[in-house]
């Protein structure tokens, strides 16, 4: 089969609806390769790049120019993946044109290849707004984790009728995908067979079309993972050992290694 060169489109991932596929953060160039190597061709650059990355405690301080940066570098680090970049909290609440403006901005600053945003129906004209400007919208419905903190809180979401109509509203306004994070996963199951984009679950249960975790979940990096993630490695450990044995080392005298001659 030839080699992919251009970058995997979002009608291309609409297309995997039923077919069960990955998707991961990154944040920088190296693990952005790193998921590519390890054939994860859907990459969110994810505002949890304010917890697990920049050391807040929570999404809402990050702004446009953080993603920005950091969507360039997931860009730049890879070749054919998809790159979903996250419009921040306040860069698409107050318009329409708020949100075309910054979704223009993600693409043509960073180098997305889409982007998302929180909320369902009442996010409606904000996704059909920036979808008919050209730029691909992944929905997000659910725990919305730019404002829970300040009002519904962390809880699975379980208000059926809620959560249904959001997921056909986002679906209407022409989404490509929904992310569908902690959502009972009978709700999950029922909203997956209703759409006919793929659901992409976070927390969400096994009937979700795709998967979506934090990288630094994955990979052990985060102190404080929720309890829906699974670690694969322990990568904190690892480093911290590889950084004692190299300040030893140092300290000993062993590195850098004398000259013989
Ligand atoms: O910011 C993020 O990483 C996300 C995922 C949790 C879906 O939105």
């Amino acid at each position: 089969m030839a080699q992919r060169t251009a970058r995997l489109r979002a009608g291309e991932i609409s297309a995997r609806k039923g077919k069960p596929f990955p998707v991961v953060t990154a944040y920088d160039a190296p693990f952005a390769r790193c998921a590519e190597d390890a054939g994860i061709d859907v990459i969110l650059v994810g505002d949890s790049l304010g917890m697990v990355v920049l050391g807040y405690a929570s999404t809402a301080p990050v702004d446009l120019f953080d993603m920005v940066r950091h969507t360039a570098a997931v860009v730049r680090g890879s070749r054919t993946a998809h790159v979903i970049a996250d419009l921040p909290f306040g860069t698409y609440e107050a318009s329409d044109a708020d949100a075309v403006k910054h979704a223009i901005q993600l693409v043509k600053d960073g180098g997305a290849s889409s982007v998302k945003l929180e909320g369902g129906q009442a996010m409606a004209s904000r996704i059909g707004a920036i979808v008919a400007a050209g730029v691909p919208v992944c929905a997000h419905i659910g725990l919305l984790p730019q404002t829970a903190p300040m009002g519904a809180g962390f809880s699975v979401r379980r208000d059926r009728d809620v959560l249904v109509e959001d997921a056909q509203a986002v679906a209407d306004a022409g989404a490509f995908a929904i992310v569908l994070e902690v959502i009972d996963p009978e709700i999950a199951r029922e909203i997956t067979a209703q759409v006919t984009i793929p659901t992409i679950g976070i927390g969400s249960g096994p009937a979700c079309d795709a998967q979506v975790l934090v990288l630094h979940d994955v990979l052990g990096l985060y102190p404080d993972p929720p309890r829906f993630a699974k670690a694969y490695a322990n990568l904190a450990n690892d480093a911290t050992n590889a950084l004692r044995a190299y300040a030893g080392e140092v300290r000993s005298g062993a590195f850098p290694p004398r000259r013989t001659t």
